[in-house]
């Protein structure tokens, strides 16, 4: 990465690799305003809008992460949900990562290796993951996005059941989403039924977080 190439991507963003992987089609590593960031064709994927909705998200609901617990992130992406934790909350305890995108993975995590030192990752579906694991969670991250979509995983009936169960009692989960009145609705009534206590708010125009607490 120059000098020229930094000052220009304050101007206009510049592409510096792409990948087609099996699961996700077109993906690009673009540099913009002095930043790398993940982005499929329509959305940005990992270290710039969506990044900001995680911390937005975890401003307006705080974590209040202790020591020694155990995070779960779905769908983990390029790693930026792990820069908010451990850069704006300090979070020190243990980090799961669920990403079915190997290829994915393997391509970015040079150019973001800190948020991937000593986090465990999955290379595995989110459900397949969810059914099989037995250690429930303090926290879940839910991020399952196919380009500007909600993950197709996000709209099965069992998968708002298995996020509860890998939760532990009082623990929290934080679902970020977008879709039609429709796909919220359907996403806000599995949580109401799972966790009763349901809250949700929206961001950046576009996404809406939903928060559960086991
Ligand atoms: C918006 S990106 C995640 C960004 C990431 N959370 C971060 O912090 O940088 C959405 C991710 O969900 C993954 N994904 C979609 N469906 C999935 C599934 N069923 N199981 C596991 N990962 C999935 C995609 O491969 C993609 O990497």
């Amino acid at each position: 990465m120059s000098l020229l190439q930094t000052l220009w991507s304050y101007v206009y963003p510049i592409t510096l690799q792409q990948k087609t992987t099996a699961a996700n089609g077109l993906l690009e590593l673009v540099l913009y305003q002095g930043k790398k960031m993940l982005n499929s064709p329509k959305a940005n994927y990992s270290y710039g809008s969506l990044q900001r909705v995680f911390e937005l998200a975890l401003e307006n609901h705080p974590p209040q992460f202790k020591v020694n617990q155990r995070v779960l992130i779905l769908g983990f992406g390029a790693g930026s949900i792990q820069k908010v934790l451990l850069e704006a909350h300090h979070f020190t305890g243990t980090v799961t990562g669920v990403e079915y995108d190997k290829e994915l993975t393997e391509w970015v995590r040079p150019h973001f290796e800190k948020y991937f030192d000593n986090v465990t990752l999955e290379h595995c579906d989110a459900l397949s993951f969810l059914e099989k694991n037995k250690n429930p969670f303090d926290f879940i991250f839910v991020d399952l996005f196919c380009d500007l979509k909600c993950a197709p995983v996000c709209f099965e009936g069992n998968f708002y059941s298995l996020l509860k169960q890998n939760l532990l009692p009082n623990g929290c989960l934080y679902h970020n989403t977008m879709g039609s009145t429709k796909q919220l609705g359907f996403i806000k009534q599995q949580y109401q039924q799972q966790f009763g206590n349901l809250r949700s708010q929206q961001f950046l125009g576009s996404n809406t977080v939903f928060y559960g607490r086991a």
